[in-house]
């Protein structure tokens, strides 16, 4: 049998978590969802959710999975009480690697930005334009790219792959993220574009289209409803704490979209100051997808100078966000291969990561057809019925004594703290009835 990794701290854990959590999710799909549902609306029905639907459901993915120390297929075929759940297992290493497939689309984008100044300041005009453009070649050499630094990483093993990489580049990332969202406050618009972000327009925040989005939304952006989570919560030492590090996770993932959303929200509207076609016929902002990377690129052009050297290190960090994330995803199917087929971790990563890199492939050819379907299907709906099948397993079915017993390991007073009764009961009754809710309100 294969040793399982660990974690060697909880920084490592939080790190790599945090990794997980933040990525391409707060940066691009966040502000996205936010511009393509009234603002500021979503923003406060986002924050709501991710710490009322999100957190609860996060804790119940670490909980299961440590004390299982296994992935989702084999959590629910060692916990008693799981064999009725073990197809809901496999449903998530499915989910886990659909996401990628897109994923690995947009971040093959962040990669050709990275790229994209660097041409035109060789004067290469033509590749520069190629890495703008939407073409085919453009997104399959990218994507493949992203894909063969996905699985290279995750074919090394827990510590040496995902902490390492982790550690070093998530505060990188906040100081820039930081740095552009008090630049792009000095420029012309970002006041109306702070407006809308920030000043919610109350009438909307029951839309069952909004809802949706931003519960999905929060279950993609805490990487949580395909087992990712769990199988963190496998590597994570029995020292720790799990309700504090569930929280520092949750707190670093908002704090990052918003923070996000701060910077590229108003980078909308100054774009839209400058003359970028931003609103539609019926004055709603356009598409959420490409927006971002019309905003974005645009700021920088408007740095003069110093906005190339930024831009590649801001799509370089970006990229390095989306790997951290992407690893976590490729780390499902790959750890229950490890885990329950007893495959070689290198084998099993190149052969599954090849198996969704096609998946890929076939997106990008069917661009218009594929795209947006696969990314709804994975998270304004598989991804929430994965958190609230999760939900249903550890407040009713799993036995209360073993979650405790696994809480205790590193917070011995957990039977009698305020945390296990307030989580206890959502898991159990809120949060499954707000994600039946949403559904249910989305399709009447
Ligand atoms: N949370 C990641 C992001 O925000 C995406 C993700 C989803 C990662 C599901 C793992 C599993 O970019």
């Amino acid at each position: 049998m294969n040793k399982r990794g660990e974690f060697s701290s909880s920084i490592g854990f939080i790190m790599a978590a945090a990794g997980s959590a933040i990525g391409l999710g707060n940066i691009w799909g966040f502000p996205s969802q936010t511009a393509k549902n009234g603002g500021a609306a979503f923003v406060l029905v986002y924050l709501i959710l991710a710490f009322i639907i999100a957190y609860p459901a996060l804790m119940a993915e670490l909980i299961i999975g440590r004390h299982a120390n296994s992935n989702p297929v084999g959590a629910f075929q060692k916990i008693k009480g799981g064999k009725f759940f073990i197809p809901a297992g496999y449903l998530g290493l499915l989910v886990a690697g659909l996401i990628l497939s897109f994923y690995a689309i947009v971040a093959g984008w962040m990669i050709a930005y990275i790229f994209e100044p660097v041409f035109s300041s060789l004067g290469m005009e033509a590749l520069a334009s190629w890495s703008k453009s939407n073409e085919i070649s453009r997104n399959l050499i990218f994507t493949t790219i992203f894909y063969v630094l996905t699985i290279l990483i995750i074919s090394g093993g827990v510590q040496k792959g995902i902490e390492k990489w982790s550690t070093r580049l998530m505060p990188a990332l906040l100081l820039i993220i930081v740095s552009l969202s008090i630049y792009v406050m000095t420029l012309d618009g970002a006041t109306e574009g702070l407006r809308a972000y920030l000043l919610p327009d109350f009438t909307r925040v029951f839309e069952p289209a909004l809802l949706v989005s931003a519960m999905g939304q929060a279950f993609f952006s805490l990487s949580l409803g395909v087992g990712t989570m769990l199988v963190y919560g496998s590597y994570i030492s029995p020292k720790e704490n799990l309700s504090r590090l569930g929280i520092y996770v949750t707190l670093a993932d908002v704090f990052i979209a918003f923070l996000a959303g701060l910077m590229i929200i108003p980078a909308i509207y100054v774009a839209a100051a400058n003359g970028a076609e931003i609103f539609d016929e019926a004055g709603n902002l356009i598409e959420g997808g490409t927006i971002v990377f019309q905003a974005i690129p645009q700021l920088f052009t408007s740095m003069g100078i110093m906005g190339m050297p930024l831009s590649i290190i801001f799509f370089l960090l970006m990229s390095i966000a989306a790997l951290t994330s992407s690893i976590s995803m490729l780390e499902v199917p790959v750890s229950f291969a490890v885990d329950n087929l007893d495959k070689n971790r290198n084998i099993a990563t190149w052969v599954i990561g090849a198996g969704f890199w096609l998946i890929s492939v076939i997106i990008i050819l069917n661009f218009d057809r594929l795209f947006d379907f696969i990314i709804d299907f994975t998270t304004k709906f598989s991804q929430p019925l994965l958190g609230l099948i999760f939900c249903i397993f550890i407040g009713w079915v799993m036995n209360r004594n073993e979650i405790l017993k696994e809480l205790e390991k590193g917070f011995p007073d957990a039977r009698y703290s305020m945390f296990f009764k307030i989580w206890r009961f959502f898991v159990k009754v809120i949060t499954p009835l707000l994600i039946l809710g949403v559904f249910i309100h989305s399709l009447v």
